[in-house]
């Protein structure tokens, strides 16, 4: 996020906040990673692969005996992914998509061939059942890279252990661009999500800080 906390602007558009080592470190995250996730408005914003960029990376990955990427997921109630959308065709792996009871199945049939559907919940998907049947597909370091609408449901149901967040040394501004966690958010302080500090190391003329959500 930016400075002043936006993942993009107000037009939801895709910008860069991270440097090249921060890119790395999230090539690598990616990488030591069972799954990545990612909400159905961060794919039609920004069309995100979220395939291993680094060949070296992806080459320790198949020597660990796993697959090129981890596994690509998206959680989209309706199934309003476009059937071309990147993280559906670059690189190899599986990909998943989440979706709820008010999908359409003819959407549902086209995009089979493409990816496992999982279907929980009945207008929405239902994260806490969907989180546990990854877990018995194998799933067990889950990686999620936003957008904060998607965040804020997994914090809110506590499905969340760890948040790692890098600060880019710029301000984005605007009252409606998105921020790390959005929904409808806590009134009352006794509901925050408390975290722990772990580390704050200085990258990239940003800062990189990792916390544990506090159970
Ligand atoms: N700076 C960064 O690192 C970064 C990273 C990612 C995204 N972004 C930015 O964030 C913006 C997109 O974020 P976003 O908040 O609009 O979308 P998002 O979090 O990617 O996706 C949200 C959507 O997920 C679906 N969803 C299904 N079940 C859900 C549940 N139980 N809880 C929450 N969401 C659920 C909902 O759509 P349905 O109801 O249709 O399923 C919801 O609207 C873009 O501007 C993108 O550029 C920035």
């Amino acid at each position: 996020m930016s400075a002043d906390g936006k993942l993009s602007t107000r037009e939801r558009r895709q910008v860069r906040i991270s440097g090249r080592s921060d890119l790395t470190r999230v090539d690598c995250l990616r990488a030591e990673s069972d799954a990545v996730m990612v909400g159905i408005g961060t794919v039609l914003a920004d069309d995100p692969s979220l395939a291993v960029k680094s060949e070296a990376l992806r080459l320790d990955r198949l020597e660990r005996g796993e697959e090129e990427n981890p596994v690509r997921i998206v959680v989209d109630s309706s199934a309003r992914i476009p059937p071309s959308a990147a993280v559906l065709h670059r690189g190899t792996g599986r990909r998943v998509i989440a979706v709820s009871g008010r999908s359409d199945p003819e959407k549902l049939r086209e995009l089979e061939p493409l990816a496992t559907i999982v279907r929980t919940g009945t207008d929405r998907v239902d994260l806490a059942a969907f989180v546990q049947e990854l877990h018995r597909m194998g799933v067990n370091r889950l990686m999620v890279e936003g957008g904060g609408t998607l965040i804020w449901g997994l914090l809110s149901e506590g499905l969340v252990d760890e948040v790692t967040c890098f600060i880019g040394n710029m301000i984005i501004g605007g009252e409606r661009a998105p921020t790390l966690a959005e929904g409808d958010g806590f009134i009352r302080e006794d509901s925050f999500i408390r975290l722990s500090l772990v580390s704050v190391e200085p990258m990239d003329e940003g800062l990189l800080i990792r916390w544990l959500v506090r159970k």
